[in-house]
């Protein structure tokens, strides 16, 4: 391959070079069908970054011709490079936890019957509506630096444990709080229809009312992103919202020029994927129990499939989404880590490929594609993150394996040595 550059003058200011294979999941996004497995994978290869940027991909050879003697050079022999890690689907800002329903769970008790005997996300809303912003901001950090530790350089992150116009909009301050002083870019979704809150009960129209009334107009002018669009998304399913419901508040955020995204066929198919295909919803996420006709509405209507094994997993269940299925029907398949209090408390990216290759059927090349360049396409990102190209973002991981494969075949450590975003070193375990 060429050696691709950016043009400018700027000499790099690190090139990591002479890696056992660098991932640039070059090419065309989203990645479907037949693509979904394709790596774009230089041997002995380089990159360089110059400022927050890649200036240059290419052979060790040419990309080190490119320093001068302010370049640091990162030596990634017997490793692999690749782009940092996008998390398509993330609760991951919430207070407190819920290791008493985990522990019931284990007992006998499910999730639907903890949800309804007053647990489940109200449990979290409650404890989420009484802490403070800056309480909700040092419980939420944590988790963001161990997604980083793991890899993710770009996340969503959604609302949700409001369910109030106050608490949501506390949840969106916490969520562009953690974006300006971490390291992790992070896009907001607004999740006001995850469930019908206790105080709604027996009332669940007059709260959807709410919703497209009251919340999602405030929403649009308080929040603004400078880096991504604000998705809204809803929690369609058995005992969250009715399609109906979902249609109504998609299609008045769609009015409002929200992206969207549906929680989908986590727990029974209502109709969930079919009417993210109806609305051209940007993807689609959970799908554990959705048809293959489902598949060929997505399909045809270009919803990215946001698979989140660990959920399954987390839950103790066996029906993990059908991986396989989704790429066999040309659906784009992207993961997300879906960390949250209730169903999968999980930071590691890895771990989560390692799931989806041996439950949901896809081959670790597909699942690394799903974790980089397919999230950032749901995420309207894909130009500027999710694979190694001059002109991107500088994202890049180093793991210390020698080989892609290792990343799905290994579990439980962590194999990510190096985390540079935006050009700067944010995690290293190689010296100097
Ligand atoms: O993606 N399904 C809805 N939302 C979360 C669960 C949230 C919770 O239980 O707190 C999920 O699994």
């Amino acid at each position: 391959m060429q050696m691709e550059t950016f043009p400018t003058f700027q000499s790099p200011e690190i090139i990591i070079h002479s890696a056992n294979q660098l991932l640039t999941l070059a090419g065309p996004a989203p990645k479907r069908g037949a693509a979904q497995g394709d790596l774009a994978i230089l041997r002995d290869g380089a990159v360089a970054i110059s400022g927050d940027k890649i200036l240059a991909v290419g052979s060790t050879l040419d990309i080190l011709g490119l320093a001068d003697s302010r370049t640091r050079k990162i030596d990634a022999r017997g490793k692999i490079v690749l782009p940092g890690f996008v998390d398509a689907h993330t609760p991951a800002v919430f207070a407190g936890d819920r290791a008493n329903e985990f522990e019931a769970r284990l007992q006998g008790a499910t999730y639907l019957e903890i949800q309804k005997a007053g647990g489940g996300i109200m449990s979290t809303v409650r404890a989420t509506r009484a802490a403070p912003l800056h309480e909700l901001v040092a419980q939420s950090r944590p988790r963001l630096e161990a997604m980083l530790a793991h890899g993710t350089t770009t996340a969503e992150v959604k609302t949700g444990y409001g369910l109030n116009l106050e608490t949501e909009l506390k949840m969106f301050q916490a969520i562009a709080a953690l974006d300006a002083e971490h390291a992790m870019d992070l896009v907001p979704t607004f999740l006001g229809a995850h469930v019908v809150p206790e105080e709604y009960r027996g009332r669940e129209g007059a709260y959807v009312e709410l919703v497209v009334e009251e919340m999602l107009p405030a929403v649009k002018l308080k929040v603004k992103s400078q880096k991504s669009k604000v998705f809204c998304d809803v929690f369609c399913d058995e005992g969250a919202f009715t399609v109906e419901q979902a249609r109504r508040i998609l299609t008045a955020a769609r009015d409002w020029e929200f992206g969207l995204r549906v929680h989908a066929d986590e727990f029974a198919n209502l109709g969930a994927a079919r009417l993210a295909a109806e609305l051209g919803a940007a993807s689609a996420d959970h799908l554990m129990v959705t048809t293959r006709d489902d598949m060929q509405a997505m399909a045809r209507a270009n919803v990215t499939a946001v698979l989140l094994p660990g959920t399954t997993f987390g839950l103790g269940k066996s029906n993990f989404a059908d991986g396989r299925a989704f790429v066999e029907e040309n659906v784009p398949v992207a993961l997300g880590s879906d960390i949250n209090p209730g169903t999968c408390w999980c930071e590691s990216m890895p771990f989560i490929i390692a799931l989806a290759c041996r439950y949901e059927k896809l081959t670790p090349a597909q699942a690394i594609v799903a974790a980089t360049i397919n999230a950032a396409h749901s995420l309207g990102l894909a130009d500027r993150v999710g694979s190694l190209a001059p002109g991107k973002l500088a994202d890049v991981l180093i793991a210390d394996v020698p080989d892609y494969r290792h990343l799905a075949y290994r579990f439980g450590a962590n194999p990510i040595e190096m985390v540079i975003k935006r050009g700067k070193i944010v995690k290293s375990q190689i010296d100097p």
